[in-house]
């Protein structure tokens, strides 16, 4: 039988998700919404497309969350995206509504699913998401630190005019301005980054690394990005399905590691059919362990506007 895959929200973050889901052939999709024939035109579209592309699942739109009975994995994109001028802190209130509402209805319909939060503030929704479900820690995990490393990737490959694919990096922290981008941790081809690109200019890309989200919204004027944080949303869910144990940045609870603990913030993790089934501990020096402290301190107090 086909895994059963939910997507909650049908816009262009939640739609690309399915998009992608599809074309990998992951399984069974139904897409939720609370926009009537929003999602179910969507899903007959990406339905059609499947001749063509060449995949057989079937994609399905709803109204209702009892039609994520059963579901093996969720993927929460449903939320408020920023507008020019906002930070995702600052969607913080009433994405918190909305991420409590699908929390309580994944309980009740999938107990058993793994959920890929990636409704912001990101590593402040999962915690959410984690609390309310009551699931355990393993099973949430939040997409943000493969959308982060993939801009790194991306401008890395550009500056240098190499594939994009060739190149590897590391973002940790919180999916936010007090992101840690790690250029010790970059490579292309296995060579360290700093053999490649001047300490400037790896400043400046580290720079955009960290404001590439807000790059986004600013040229888009509404709404943010999607095809990024959908194929990184996408690379989870694969993870997780297949039991691949990928080694990625993603935001996970901590309890101790890093010297951090109850908090979601984005750590290296093996991330395989159970989850979240390690959290990397790597060697950070005084810098970098300093940065992803601070960030961690800013998510702490940014969970105590929402009552944690
Ligand atoms: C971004 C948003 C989606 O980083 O958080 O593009």
């Amino acid at each position: 039988m086909n895994k059963k895959i939910a997507v909650i929200g049908a816009g262009n973050v939640g739609a690309s998700c399915a998009q992608y889901l599809a074309e990998a052939n992951l399984g069974d999709i139904v897409m939720i919404d609370i926009i009537e024939g929003f999602p179910q035109g969507k899903a007959l579209d990406l339905t059609q497309a499947g001749p063509v592309r060449g995949y057989n699942c079937m994609v399905t739109g709803s109204n209702n969350y009892k039609d994520i009975k059963g579901a093996d994995l969720v993927i929460m994109t449903a939320g408020m995206p920023r507008k020019p001028g906002m930070s995702r802190e600052d969607l913080l209130a009433m994405n918190a509504d909305i991420v409590g509402a699908a929390a309580k209805n994944i309980k009740k319909y999938a107990p058993k699913s793994f959920v890929i939060v990636v409704s912001n503030p990101l590593d402040i929704m999962t915690y959410h998401m984690m609390k309310v479900t009551g699931f355990s820690t393993n099973r949430i995990c939040g997409q943000a630190g493969i959308l982060d490393s993939t801009r790194f990737r991306a401008f890395v490959a550009m500056e240098l005019g190499v594939a994009m694919t060739e190149v590897h990096a590391m973002v940790m922290g919180g999916h936010g301005d007090t992101m840690v981008p790690l250029p010790r941790y970059t490579t292309v081809g296995g060579i360290p980054i700093k053999e490649l690109i001047s300490a400037k200019r790896i400043k400046e890309i580290s720079e955009r690394t960290r404001l590439g989200g807000g790059e986004i919204v600013k040229l888009l004027k509404k709404g943010s990005a999607y095809y990024a944080p959908a194929a990184a949303s996408v690379d989870m869910a694969r993870a997780i399905l297949c039991d691949e144990k990928r080694v990625f940045p993603c935001s996970a609870y901590l309890t101790g590691q890093y010297g951090i603990k109850d908090i979601y913030i984005g750590v290296p993790i093996v991330l395989g059919g159970n989850g979240v089934e390690k959290v990397l501990e790597l060697k950070l020096n005084a810098s970098e362990s300093k940065a992803l402290k601070a960030s961690a301190v800013n998510y702490r107090g940014v969970l105590k506007e929402i009552g944690y």
